[in-house]
């Protein structure tokens, strides 16, 4: 009987295997990636959009795959959610997840509900290399560090401006600033950032000028609790994160997870970029002891990782989200949505449809909309727990007059950002920053007069 059954058997598994899942479990080059991500937009058109946004050094394309119901263009209430993967060229199992999420989040639109789900609530951007050139330059090795940077021999998870530090003049490589300009051309509400070497979830801030945020080894930023939160999603989510050691790290690792200074300080880092300056909270993940580990084991790294990638997306519905609207009902660009007790180093501010996003764990929180000329509105908010729902709670503001009345420039900020160097336009950035640093100099004079 056994001999009858097992050619049967085999025929049907490998019908099974051939069909559900076409991507295979190996390394692709540059090139094989490229084509992958342009026969996936090709079959799946109306969920996803591809695009390229910008090159790497060696003229490599940096291509995001984008995908939800409204995979082109931003929507009103629907937040954007990134993740970056291979950031630092050899270590390649954030590269690999992110195309298998891509597989299964195109196959599984329709027919799994957890993935319609998301997609049908949120836009998702996954840029799988973001140092294809050091990938390209990597060996196959667990530690070596060979591809870890890119063409410049740069570390690209040291090159962003940094909140802590003066670095002004410093040249950015040109896979930084193809991400800094994604960043401010959307507006990124959750991201995450995929590398390997340990297992841990690590979160902002990387570093400290030993102010208030230095609490017993750690940068401590204002939505710690958040951070926390996201970074326990995705290490219990995952199979073993939350299990302590993986790797025999010298630090200690509870839960899974650390704050990014307390295990080892660096500077111009991307996730306090994206959390400082870009209203976009970023953890960073570790995904395996070994950077650039044999292909056999990929798939167990697929399974361990696939829940935790979808639980932690799911975050992004964390808070409360809504528009600021004026007496007219246009939408007020820059004007400041602060939570009470949260002193973020640059206030988060309305983008150009007047919308915000906060991420919040469930709670009562006052909320402050500020637009220059006009009192202050407060509003108490008891905020669920949105990830259940698919949704943040909405809350719209409706200011009492018109935005522009009594204020020759509505968009002009009414307070300075406390961190250095940063301008969502991308140029005129000298008079706008002395537009914003004149008020300070001022009280700072007239300080010194006193
Ligand atoms: C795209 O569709 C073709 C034809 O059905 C199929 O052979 C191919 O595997 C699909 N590729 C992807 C990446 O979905
Ligand atoms: C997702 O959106 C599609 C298209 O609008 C709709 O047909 C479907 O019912 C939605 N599914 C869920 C689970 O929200
Ligand atoms: C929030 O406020 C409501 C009353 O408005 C109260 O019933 C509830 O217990 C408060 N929740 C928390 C977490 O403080
Ligand atoms: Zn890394």
């Amino acid at each position: 009987m056994m001999v009858v059954f097992t050619p049967c058997l085999c025929l049907w598994l490998g019908a099974w295997v051939s069909t559900a899942s076409g991507l295979d479990f190996r390394y692709h080059n540059t090139v094989e990636v490229e084509q992958y991500l342009k026969a996936v937009n090709r079959n799946y058109s109306s969920l996803t959009h591809l695009h390229s946004i910008g090159k790497s050094v060696e003229g490599r394309d940096l291509w995001v795959l984008t995908l939800g119901k409204y995979p082109t263009e931003h929507r009103v209430g629907i937040p954007e959610f990134k993740y970056v993967g291979n950031m630092h060229g050899n270590e390649v199992v954030g590269r690999v997840v992110l195309l298998h999420l891509i597989e299964l989040l195109t196959q599984g639109y329709h027919s799994d509900p957890l993935v319609t789900r998301i997609l049908n609530s949120t836009r998702v951007h996954i840029l799988p290399s973001m140092n294809p050139d050091g990938f390209e330059a990597s060996t196959r090795d667990c530690m070596y560090s060979e591809g870890r940077f890119n063409k410049h021999r740069v570390d690209l998870n040291r090159n962003f401006p940094d909140a802590f530090e003066r670095d002004e003049e410093e040249q950015r490589e040109a896979e930084v600033r193809a991400v800094m300009d994604w960043l401010s051309s959307e507006p990124f509400v959750l991201s995450a950032n995929l590398h390997g070497g340990a297992v841990v979830a690590s979160y902002p801030y990387d570093n400290s000028n030993g102010g208030g945020e230095l609490q017993r080894g750690s940068s401590v930023s204002p939505d710690n609790d958040v951070f926390v939160h996201l970074a326990k999603t995705y290490s219990f989510s995952h199979t073993l994160m939350h299990k302590e050691n993986n790797c025999y790290e010298s630090k200690d690792f509870k839960d899974g997870i650390t704050n990014g200074f307390y295990w080892y300080p660096l500077s111009g880092g991307m996730q306090d970029y994206n959390y400082v300056w870009g209203q976009c909270l970023e953890i960073t993940l570790e995904l395996s002891c070994c950077k650039y580990p044999p292909e056999s084991d990929l798939p167990g790294l697929w399974a361990a990782n696939k829940p935790a990638l979808l639980a932690y997306m799911q975050q992004v519905h964390l808070g409360v989200k809504g528009q600021v609207l004026d007496w007219a009902g246009a939408p007020v660009e820059n004007a400041l949505v602060e939570v009470e007790g949260r002193r973020n180093l640059c206030p988060f501010r309305t983008d150009r449809n007047g919308e915000y996003y906060r991420l919040l764990l469930p709670g009562n929180y006052t909320v402050k909309v500020t637009v220059p000329g006009q009192e202050p509105m407060t509003k108490t908010l008891s905020v669920p727990y949105g990830p259940d729902g698919f949704s943040a709670l909405t809350h719209d503001f409706i200011l009492r007059r018109r935005s522009s009345d009594g204020v020759p420039d509505a968009t002009q900020p009414t307070e300075s950002c406390t961190a250095k160097v940063w301008n969502p336009a991308g140029s005129h950035s000298a008079a706008l920053l002395a537009r914003r640093l004149m008020p300070l100099l001022l009280l700072t004079l007239c300080r010194l007069l006193l």
